[in-house]
């Protein structure tokens, strides 16, 4: 009996348990993958495709919990560091049973795929394919389309009935509709509405590039978000945590001009004109509306419901027209019948609340 009961709940636990392998390349992911690839080439960090090739077991797994301590006295870790420019690798705070689990993951994906239950990429979920993005009036609107067909139909009738010029009009107010179903719409809005706006940024920072291929995680620049109102331009000294030695795109044989451009902004720092990079503002609510990211994001509503699929975006654009209206309607959302991820504790509608 008590056989038959563990028997069951160990199947039970299988089945909703990640397997071990998938919790390990998880972690790789949340921990390593900013600045380490297997066989996609050195970032940061060295390419790990093969380290347990070319490195004592006992000392990976060293280096990887006690990180600071290796790069201060270990000889061989010392002359790593000097090969990557000198940028040491973050304490990742891992345990050693964790560091043995992602380096499973590691040697695994160094083979390649690791057969079909266990795929050697893990799927890493992307964040906005469960959201609702806002709607930016990209694509075909279908009913002003059928609109259009519809008025073409009309047109032709009116024409052949020997009306030429109701049917020259017709025609025209046609072709009006049909260019702003395919996409016109998007250029006119209300005075103020600054949706779509995109202006040019003095370095081509690409939040694709970062953010979508490279995954690196939105706190991680603009860590402002959980603990004030603004979310924050990161400030040059982040970025020199990785640029400080990455100075081209992976594969170029030349520095990036982009990128030198702004070390050389960096480089100015402690000089008696020290200089900084003026990032041209995208956002913008007008001063007698109040706006908090902190609440919003400790209630657990992700960035790209307000900000659009931002991981795809090389230039940022803002995706919602930040209007009244747009608040508000999804305050109310946030009560009754709701879609499930806006079914949170509800967004105040009173005056007060965002004009103080
Ligand atoms: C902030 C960037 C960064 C993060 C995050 C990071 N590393 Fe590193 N890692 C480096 C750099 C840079 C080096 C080269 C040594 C140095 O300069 O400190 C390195 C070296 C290594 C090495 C030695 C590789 C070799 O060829 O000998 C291993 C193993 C390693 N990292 C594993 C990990 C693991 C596992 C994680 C995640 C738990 C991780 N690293 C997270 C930047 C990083
Ligand atoms: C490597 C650092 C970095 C990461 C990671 C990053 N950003 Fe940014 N972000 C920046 C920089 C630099 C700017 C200013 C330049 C620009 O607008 O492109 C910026 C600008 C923005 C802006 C517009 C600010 C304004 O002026 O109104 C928004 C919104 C934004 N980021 C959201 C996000 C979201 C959402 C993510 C995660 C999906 C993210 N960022 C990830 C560095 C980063
Ligand atoms: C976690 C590491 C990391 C951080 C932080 C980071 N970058 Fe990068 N960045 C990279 C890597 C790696 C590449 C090369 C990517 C590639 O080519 O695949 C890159 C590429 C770039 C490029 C494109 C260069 C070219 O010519 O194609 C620019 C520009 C750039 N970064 C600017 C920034 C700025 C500005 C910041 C700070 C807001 C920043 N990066 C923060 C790792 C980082
Ligand atoms: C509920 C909607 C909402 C969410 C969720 C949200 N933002 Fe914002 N964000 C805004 C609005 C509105 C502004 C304009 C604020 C202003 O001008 O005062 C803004 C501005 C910004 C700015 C530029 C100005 C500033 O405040 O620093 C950045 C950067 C930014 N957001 C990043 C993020 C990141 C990263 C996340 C996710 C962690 C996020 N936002 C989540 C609505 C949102
Ligand atoms: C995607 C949905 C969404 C959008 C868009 C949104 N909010 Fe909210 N907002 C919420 C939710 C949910 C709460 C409730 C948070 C809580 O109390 O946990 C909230 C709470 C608030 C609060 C109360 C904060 C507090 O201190 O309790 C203010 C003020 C506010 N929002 C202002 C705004 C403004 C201004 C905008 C537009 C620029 C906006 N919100 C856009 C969902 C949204
Ligand atoms: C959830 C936040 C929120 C609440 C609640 C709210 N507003 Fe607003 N209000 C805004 C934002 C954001 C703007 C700026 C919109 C823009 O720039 O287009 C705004 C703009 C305005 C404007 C200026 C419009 C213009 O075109 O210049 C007035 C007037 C106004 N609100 C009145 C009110 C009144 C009255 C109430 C209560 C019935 C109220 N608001 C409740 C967020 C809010």
């Amino acid at each position: 009996m008590i056989k038959l009961l563990l028997l069951t709940a160990l199947v039970a636990r299988a089945a909703e348990a990640p397997s071990q392998f998938q919790k390990d390349a998880t972690l790789f992911q949340a921990k390593c993958a900013k600045c380490h690839t297997v066989g996609r080439g050195d970032r940061v960090g060295p390419d790990l495709k093969g380290v347990s090739e070319r490195r004592e077991k006992a000392w990976i797994i060293g280096f990887i919990t006690k990180t600071n301590e290796y790069l201060d006295n270990d000889h061989e870790a010392k002359e790593l560091m000097a090969r990557f420019n000198g940028v040491r690798m973050e304490n990742t705070n891992l345990s050693e049973a964790q560091a043995q689990g992602v380096l499973n993951y590691i040697n695994a994906a160094s083979k390649g795929p690791v057969g079909p239950e266990e795929e050697a990429e893990p799927e890493v979920q992307d964040p906005a394919s469960k959201l609702r993005t806002p709607d930016e009036g990209r694509g075909a609107s279908w009913p002003g389309l059928a609109l259009t067909l519809l008025m073409l139909a009309f047109a032709v009738a009116v024409w052949q009935a020997g009306f030429a010029v109701p049917a020259a009009v017709l025609l025209t107010v046609a072709a009006g509709a049909g260019y702003w179903s395919l996409g016109g719409r998007r250029y006119y809005r209300l005075l103020g509405d600054q949706q779509g706006y995109a202006p040019a940024q003095p370095i081509a920072y690409s939040h694709a590039q970062h953010a979508g291929k490279m995954k690196i995680d939105c706190l991680y620049c603009h860590y402002g978000a959980t603990r004030s109102d603004v979310a924050g331009v990161p400030p040059l000294s982040v970025c020199m945590n990785c640029h400080g030695a990455v100075r081209k795109p992976t594969g170029a044989s030349e520095p990036s001009a982009e990128i030198a451009k702004f070390i050389s902004v960096w480089e100015t720092r402690l000089s008696s004109a020290p200089q900084s990079i003026q990032w041209n503002k995208v956002h913008d609510l007008p001063d007698y509306a109040h706006f908090s990211h902190r609440v919003h994001v400790a209630d657990n509503i992700k960035c790209q419901e307000c900000h659009g699929p931002v991981q795809e975006m090389s230039v940022m654009r803002q995706a919602s027209s930040l209007s009244m209206g747009w608040c508000i309607e999804c305050h109310r959302k946030t009560k009754s019948d709701a879609p499930t991820h806006w079914k949170r504790s509800g967004g105040p509608l009173d005056c007060a609340a965002c004009h103080w």
